[in-house]
């Protein structure tokens, strides 16, 4: 029935033809339109269709109406609100995806695959990237929209066999992440602690072929503590209660929540820095959830399902194995105990656990001992998330194609005792709010403008003051707070407020118990500062935020961790970290730049929104509580987004759409239209009698200002399909029945049909006619003629250009552009090009970086200056030629300390007589030192090598020249090297002197001590012969190359 209806639009309103009835009464495709009939018992549909459009009252009264049908999702304009029904409902089934794949928008009642199809076919058609916003406070049903919609992708797309190894990916990656990055909170039993954006890649089929996730800020201060009533991340409970016995045994875990201090017990000392704070009194308290068993969770069978999705994923045996060591280590590190001795220093005390974990032992007292081990705990779990991010992402295999971007981030949330999380994440949801502001009516405008209808500007409370007093640069809530963690001296918690109430203190969305008025001050802490968010106030408790911020680790830590066995965990920590002296950025700072880079991405795709709205704070089912959900329309601006959208115009549909709905409505437009579009549609609308006030005629659209008027059309078109009805019934009667009806209804259909086809004709004529007329003109200026023309050579240009690009560096192909092209292709090759030799300079490893800065060295003195130069080029350059045995230890011990950076034998020859002896050259950071086996024979400091000279042929002899006045030195030295250029090259580089190499041509002149002069001459000829010449003369004859 789908394809049926998708080959006859709208048809089943035209003729009550008994095939169409049976799948127009089915429910299954009640238009928005003839929905409206029975828009008093389950509202509209569409909020914009409220003929009370500012009233909150009547907004609410509509969601109610139909939350209360079990009709969760409704429009505004193109974005969807959702209400978390919190019971299962029978609408995500197969046959629910099919009906809304490739329908129109507005032919389906509200849905999130309504949402998911149109975001997927305006990638498909218009070529854009595209994303879906969720957003919502925590529990309103973010996460679970956001698995609905790659469900949907799943399912609905067409696939290959490879594809279904990347479907399978993409969606048991969810199962993972939210075993690693999930938690039961007062607010949701599966509350998201981690903030996910995730790409969908589809291939020109339109398949899904790979995809990528960006993580965002782990709240990883659950990993040793969390508020009474709620829980640690899932993984650990589902380890426990639903990892194998062997497995258990191997990992030195017992089956009882109980047993670990991270999951249960009353906490230690620490628990002051976490404890509840009311009213400025602290209370010591449990700190931690104490919450093991969640009815409506079973980590037992979520157990399994995240094992086999790790296998899906790719995991091998060993890498789970691997994770879960990791997993159970944090357990028994939680359960590490310490004691304290007389001296002040901390012991362990529990020593069974030890067996586990690598000795901790260090000069702290009870309490850095203790913040040093959760310091740990949260730093090896936090890493442990980012690299099974990364994991996932490679065996999701990125690829360069159409994307739809799905950001499911943690919600809005306030608790009785906030902390840098709660600000972290409150302050991404402004930021996402912010987005949302400027793309809604930055969208909205933007067509008023592409249909050329003038446009009122709506007032609307933007948020950006909230954004920028939380990040703007130096004086910003982060600023301050970096600015307190980074100094010297006593910062504490406490000065970071006070910093806050002197520089930011008479802003107007920000307050302190201090500042705060009366009213106010009783329900603060003397410790918290309050910030008025666009979604409410919330107070902040500001203790641990320096802490938390800093996020340090103790150095001897992180070492231990880079000797660890576990090769997760060797992936984690990297030993380039302790060589990096740089303090890392603080936690909030990091967070800042990944949500800037994080607005970019989204702005750069076309944005589609589901705004989620949760019903009631006790997660039932069917309890709508007016409060809550008004505050909740409050704050994310519902009221507002629909006021803008009614600002303009209710309602608006492209001409084709409009006329051929209600085509049936005027003797002129029935049944087909023959002239343009636009004035068919002007012809209906002055024979409907719209008041010029009404609507507007846009380019391509038309606007309808109130929904009375679209109400008023709808019902006319409900009396003419009456009519249309009791015509044929009336001839029903009135001639023999049946026999003539059905050649009626064949005449009636047969017209309707060839008028489609002569329609389609017409434009297919006319495609070709502008194709012509746009070859003809394809030299011209862009004109209208041509226009078609230039925009489809453009197109398969770039499409070309995609399919065909280059894959390395050093591939240099590119396809030719055309004439209008060239200069965009060339800039458009350079940025690739970029793009890869960054992208190359990116992955390469350390020493192959050394190898090629040695090279680069190489090149500039010698290029086209030395003939056997371009030989050594393919030749990697040694670290030494000469390894530790084959130096004399004498040797090495009268070097003393100093470091050995490169040695290699050479031959040296007499300053008289010039007899050949072998000899080595070693380089160390200071000198370099002629040997002859035990005996160090010449020793030249760097500050004394005056210069070094070679010939231009494909020799290897060079002089290295020393100072004549030095008494010490006995002359410059005239050695001989086999590995001439990469001698010469580390030379340079250990002493600093590339600038000093001399390249001769001919001869080259050097001091033999005592005044007297040397000359060496180069010539060439068949084969290398280094000799006293009659003349007294060094000859070097070096063997002519090829290359030059
Ligand atoms: N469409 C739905 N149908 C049925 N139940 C739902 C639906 N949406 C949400 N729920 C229920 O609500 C719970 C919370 O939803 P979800 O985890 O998606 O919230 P969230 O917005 O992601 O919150 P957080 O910000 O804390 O991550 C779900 O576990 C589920 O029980
Ligand atoms: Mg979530």
């Amino acid at each position: 029935p789908h394809q049926f209806i998708e080959l006859l639009p709208f048809a089943n309103h035209l003729l009550p033809l008994p095939s169409l009835q049976a799948v127009g009464s089915d429910g299954v495709r009640i238009s928005m339109e003839s929905a409206l009939t029975a828009r008093d018992r389950v509202g509209v549909q569409d909020f914009v269709l409220l003929e009370n459009h500012t009233s909150e009252a009547a907004f609410i009264e509509n969601l109610r109406k139909r939350f209360k049908e079990n009709l969760i999702y409704t429009y505004i304009g193109s974005v969807l609100v959702s209400v978390n029904p919190y019971k299962d409902l029978e609408i995500y089934t197969k046959n629910h995806m099919e009906r809304y794949r490739g329908v129109n928008f507005y032919e389906v009642s509200p849905h999130v695959y309504a949402v998911s199809d149109n975001s997927y076919r305006s990638m498909r058609t218009e070529h854009k990237d595209q994303c879906i916003l969720i957003s919502g406070e925590s529990g309103a049903g973010k996460t679970e929209a956001s698995k609905k919609i790659l469900q949907y992708y799943a399912v609905t797309c067409p696939a290959s066999d490879q594809v279904e190894t990347v479907k399978d990916r993409l969606l048991q990656s969810n199962p993972v992440l939210e075993a690693f990055g999930n938690a039961k909170t007062l607010r949701n039993d599966n509350s998201s602690r981690f903030g996910k954006y995730m790409d969908i890649q589809f291939d020109f089929k339109g398949a899904p072929v790979g995809g990528h996730i960006l993580n965002y800020l782990l709240e990883k201060s659950r990993v040793v503590h969390q508020n009474h009533g709620e829980r640690n991340f899932h993984i650990f409970y589902q380890l426990i209660e639903g990892g194998e016995e062997d497995l258990l045994r191997r990992l030195g875990l017992e089956r009882n929540p109980q047993q670990y201090q991270y999951l249960v017990k009353v906490g230690d000392t620490r628990a002051s820095l976490y404890g509840w704070v009311w009213n400025g009194t602290r209370q010591k308290s449990c700190n931690r959830g104490n919450c093991p068993k969640v009815s409506s969770i079973n980590d037992r069978s979520d157990w399994k399902v995240v094992r086999k999705a790790l296998s899906v994923i790719g995991f091998s045996e060993d890498e789970v194995e691997e994770l879960l060591n990791i997993i159970a280590s944090v357990l028994h590190l939680g359960n590490i105990q310490y004691g304290g001795e007389d001296s002040g220093n901390a012991y362990i005390t529990t020593d069974t656990q030890i067996k586990y974990l690598a000795r901790l032992k260090s000069p702290l007292n009870l309490e850095q001992a203790s913040s040093a081990r959760d310091a740990l705990s949260k730093a090896v779990y936090g890493r442990t998330f980012t690299w099974l991010v990364n994991k996932i992402n490679v065996s999701l295999t990125y690829k360069n194609a159409s994307v739809i971007g799905l950001l499911d981030i943690y919600g809005f949330e306030v608790f009785q005792h906030n902390s840098f999380e709660q600000f972290c994440i409150n302050y991404c949801n402004e930021k996402l709010q912010q987005l949302f502001i400027e793309l809604t009516l930055k969208s909205e405008q933007d067509e008023y403008e592409a249909e050329g209808i003038t446009w009122e500007p709506v007032q609307y409370f933007n948020n950006k003051i909230i954004c920028d007093l939380v990040e703007e640069k130096f004086k910003g809530i982060i600023s301050i707070l970096d600015e307190e963690c980074l100094r010297p001296g006593d910062a504490s918690d406490i000065t970071f407020l006070e910093k806050l109430e002197n520089t930011v203190g008479g802003h107007a969305h920000l307050t302190t118990h201090k500042l705060a008025d009366g009213k106010t001050r009783k329900v603060m802490g003397r410790e918290e500062f309050r910030l008025l968010h666009y979604a409410g106030e919330v107070n902040y408790n500001v203790n641990g935020f320096l802490d938390k911020n800093n996020d340090l680790l103790f150095r001897n830590l992180k070492e231990v961790m880079c000797m660890s066995d576990n090769k997760i965990l060797t992936q984690c920590f990297d030993r380039a970290e302790l060589k990096d002296s740089k303090r890392p950025e603080t936690a909030a700072t990091q967070f800042k730049t990944s949500l800037a880079k994080l607005m970019e991405i989204l702005m750069s795709k076309e944005p589609s929104y589901v705004r989620c709205i949760k019903p009631n704070d006790a997660k039932q089912a069917g309890r709508f509580d007016d409060v809550l959900i008004r505050h909740q329309v409050k704050y994310l601006g519902l009221m507002e987004n629909l006021r803008v959208r009614r600002a303009g115009f209710a309602y608006r549909r492209h001409y084709e759409t409009f006329l051929q709905r209600y085509k049936s409505l005027c003797p002129e437009t029935w049944p087909s239209w023959q002239g343009k579009l636009a004035d068919g549609v002007s012809t209906l609308v002055k024979h409907l009698g719209y008041k010029p006030e009404e609507y507007k005629l846009g380019r391509s659209k038309i606007f309808i200002r109130f929904p009375k008027t679209l109400f008023a059309t709808e019902d006319a078109l409900e009396t003419r399909k009456h009519s249309l009805g009791e015509r044929v019934t009336y001839h029903m009667v009135l001639v023999d029945g049946c026999h003539l009806l059905s050649l009626r209804t064949v005449a009636w259909w047969r017209g309707i049909l060839a008028c489609r086809r002569a329609q389609r004709k017409r434009q297919a004529a006319n495609t070709i006619r502008r194709f012509i007329k746009g070859f003809i003109y394809r030299h011209n200026e862009r004109c209208p003629e041509n226009e078609y023309f230039l925009d489809y050579v453009r197109y398969s240009f770039l499409m070309k250009l995609r399919r065909n690009l280059p894959k390395s560096v050093l591939d240099k192909s590119w396809p030719t552009a055309p004439t209008a092209l060239i200069e965009a292709s060339e800039q458009l090759r350079k940025l690739y090009m970029q793009n890869m030799v960054w992208g190359y300079c990116k992955r390469i490893n350390p020493e192959w970086k050394h190898q090629l800065e040695q090279k680069m060295v190489a090149s500039e003195i010698f290029k086209n200056k030395k003939d056997n130069y371009p030989q050594s080029v393919p030749k990697l350059f040694m670290g030494t030629r000469l390894n530790g045995e084959e130096i004399n230890p004498k040797v090495l011990q009268s070097l003393g300390s100093e470091k050995m950076k490169y040695a290699v034998p050479v031959t040296k020859y007499d300053r008289k007589g010039y007899k050949a002896r072998p000899r080595q050259l070693l380089l160390t950071s200071n000198c370099a030192v002629i040997v002859e086996e035990a005996k160090l024979k010449q020793r030249i400091d760097y500050a004394a090598l005056k210069g070094i000279s070679v010939s231009s042929l494909s020799d290897g002899v060079f002089v290295l020249h020393v100072p004549t006045e030095d008494k010490k030195q006995k002359g410059d030295v005239v050695l001989q090297s086999d590995h001439i250029i990469e001698t010469l090259t580390k030379v340079a580089i250990c002493a600093d002197k590339a600038n000093s190499i001399n390249i001769n041509q001919g001869s080259i002149t050097f001091t033999m001590g005592q005044g007297k002069e040397g000359i060496i001459d180069f010539t060439s000829g068949s084969e290398l012969l280094v000799a006293k010449a009659k003349n007294g003369h060094l000859s070097v004859t070096a063997p002519r190359l090829n290359s030059r």
